[in-house]
Order: structure tokens, then sequence, then C-alpha cells
């Protein structure tokens, strides 16, 4: 199976930004991690991070139609756009959304997810693990 994972705004700075939250894992580790799985677990494997909500927006539509199954971290868009939200709506490419904190104990804002009405499963607070449990749920839906 063929599965899209898409990182949002700031998470390039994974390792860097907010260690205490988000942990000292880099981005580059997490795409190696990613990659290391997918290998392992005989999944083909792209990666796409961009600061942007329109590429984003342009990635899902892509998407459409090329994979099996979407892992989302949208970032700060979670809690603000329609846009990604009606992306993952129109591909309709089963989709799990994973954030490494615990949004839902953090700032009331934090606990807004437009992107979750679209996805079949959210992941919080398992830190960079969450983006492969996502992969696993994704599989277990993919083979029934
Ligand atoms: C995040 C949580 C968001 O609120 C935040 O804006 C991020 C990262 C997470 O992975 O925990 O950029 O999605």
């Amino acid at each position: 199976m063929k599965i899209l994972v898409i990182n949002g705004p700031n998470l390039n700075m994974l390792g860097i930004r907010e260690p205490d939250i988000y942990g000292k894992t880099t981005y580059a580790a997490l795409v190696a991690l990613i990659e290391e799985y997918a290998q392992k677990t005989n999944i083909e494997v792209e990666q796409y991070q961009s600061n942007h909500e329109g590429d984003l927006v342009d990635k899902i539509q892509d998407a459409y139609g090329k994979f099996d199954g979407i892992v989302i971290n949208p970032g700060a868009y979670t809690h603000t756009s329609v846009a990604i939200l009606d992306a993952l709506k129109a591909v309709a490419i089963p989709a799990v959304e994973v954030h490494i904190s615990e949004v839902d104990k953090r700032e009331k804002f934090r606990q807004i997810s437009y992107v979750r009405l679209a996805c079949v499963a959210t992941i919080t607070g398992h830190g960079v693990d969450g983006y492969t449990e996502a992969m696993d749920l994704l599989r277990e839906k993919y083979e029934g």
C-alpha cells in the first residue's frame, strides 16, 4: 500500500522548537524513522512538509488516485484550516490525524480540530511514535 505522510508548519523545526513539548527528535530523524518503518512493514511511503496552507492543499489534491492512506499533522493549521479539511474530504482517502503533543489537554484553541472531521482516527500525545501508529491503523483498515 501507498501512504503519504504530511507535516505542516513548524514541524521542520522539530528537535529545536519547544523540546519540552515536542521532544528532541529532529525532523530529519522523524523522516528517517518513518522511512525505516515503512520498509520494515512493506509500505510505500512519501513524505512532505510545508509551512504554507495552499501547498498542503495542493499536495492533498495531488494524492487523489495515487495513495491509499494519508497521515497528517497539520500543525497550527489543524485549528484554523477549513481548506485542509475540505481537501481531505474532496480526495476521500482514509486519513489519520497525528499530533506529537496532547493537544486536547493544552490551550483551548488547540482543542479545536477542523481536520478531525475528515479523519478516520486521531493520535495525540504519543510523540513521534504517533506517526508509525497511524501507519499501522491505515494498514489495518486497508487490509480489512
Ligand atoms: C502539533 C500541535 C499544534 O497545536 C501545533 O501548532 C503544532 C504541532 C503537534 O504535533 O502536537 O505545530 O500539531
